[in-house]
């Protein structure tokens, strides 16, 4: 097993135990519906890549624990509103909240989970952490959010468009991916008290990890064993999205193919037409195309890394191993 997998093996059942504890009230329907993602699993990259950082920068993790859940709550609380928009049954292979309680209470959970961010937050005093990191942490989670929103319309109002450029691509995934990732970069390197100049870099190297980490998930929608990834694969064809992929497909295919492919997004769900769209998708040779992509990514978030003030040399190494790792993911 990796050396950054074992290390979040480690932190897990700390960060689980005090999120759970959060979602733990009445009405119970509401806490059963909010608590149900977090419950299902799912890999908690952002909370080790927070507590990764606050080690390596020479802190104390454990001071770290309410930041790593306020992350965890804040990505889980976009995953049960995204699953509602790209009507998903699943995730972390099993129904999604909006299947099991409907989407009323879906937004509800989502809404809980999101004002849970910063009850969080607020907890890292009680851990020892001075005030004003904890402002600072603050303001953070809320650019987070915002930016979280603006790519997630991004991504929407793509779906309508025939012809989105690779820089919108980039844009719009930064913002909806990048944005969790740089920002978990950052609040650990805060915690664990790094100069500034090193917590800019650190969420560089967040950043453009996410990047990769996404482009590497839009492979996956196409190519993944649904059973390991825990989500739907063809999902983003059905939805019409603007992945990399498909970028690609309508730039490199004959108009006769770029027709049949433009046809079949986002007008059906038909999974014999799913399957033809995604043939051409793989013909056009997209996939290769998004691998080197992400390898690009992923080379300028070691060239952060290598720039940042990561003193302790096992961490060094646990984080350029999740760089690596997040491209080769197969969930
Ligand atoms: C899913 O993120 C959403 C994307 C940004 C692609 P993860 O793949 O980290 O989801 P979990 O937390 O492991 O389920
Ligand atoms: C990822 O969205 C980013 C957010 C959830 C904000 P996607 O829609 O691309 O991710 P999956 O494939 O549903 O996890
Ligand atoms: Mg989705
Ligand atoms: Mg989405």
């Amino acid at each position: 097993m990796l050396k950054i997998l074992e290390f979040g093996k480690s932190v897990r059942p700390l960060v689980d135990d005090f999120l759970f504890k959060l979602l733990e009230g009445k009405p119970k329907k509401l806490y059963d519906a909010a608590s149900h993602l977090p419950k299902a699993g799912g890999k908690r990259l952002r909370p080790i890549l927070l507590l990764a950082i606050t080690k390596g920068v020479g802190g104390d993790w454990k001071k770290a624990i309410p930041a790593a859940a306020a992350i965890e709550l804040l990505h889980n609380f976009t995953l049960v509103h995204d699953d509602i928009m790209d009507e998903d049954e699943f995730r972390r292979g099993v129904p999604t909240v909006h299947k099991l309680w409907g989407e009323d209470m879906a937004i509800l959970a989502g809404d809980l989970l999101f004002a849970k961010v910063f009850e969080a937050a607020s907890k890292l005093i009680d851990y020892g952490v001075d005030h004003e990191k904890v402002v600072k942490i603050v303001d953070i989670l809320s650019w987070a959010s915002i930016t979280v929103a603006e790519g997630q319309v991004l991504d929407i109002e793509f779906e309508s468009r025939e012809e989105v450029s690779e820089e919108e691509y980039i844009e719009m995934i930064t913002k909806k991916t990048g944005a969790l990732f740089k920002a978990s970069a950052e609040i650990g390197a805060i915690i664990g008290g790094a100069p500034n100049e090193c917590v800019i870099k650190l969420g560089e190297y967040g950043l453009n990890l996410g990047i990769a980490f996404q482009i590497r998930d839009d492979i996956l929608g196409l190519t993944a064993d649904e059973k390991t990834l825990g989500k739907p694969v063809y999902s983003d064809i059905r939805e019409g999205k603007k992945t990399i992929l498909v970028i690609h497909a309508l730039k490199k295919l004959s108009p006769e193919e770029k027709a049949t492919l433009l046809n079949i997004l986002g007008k059906t769900e038909d999974i014999n037409e799913l399957k033809k769209a995604a043939d051409l998708i793989i013909k056009s040779k997209a996939l290769e195309y998004a691998e080197k992509l992400a390898e690009k990514y992923v080379k300028i978030a070691l060239e952060k890394l290598e720039e940042a003030c990561i003193q302790d040399r096992e961490v060094y190494d646990m984080l350029k191993e999740l760089a690596l790792y997040v491209i080769k993911r197969e969930e």
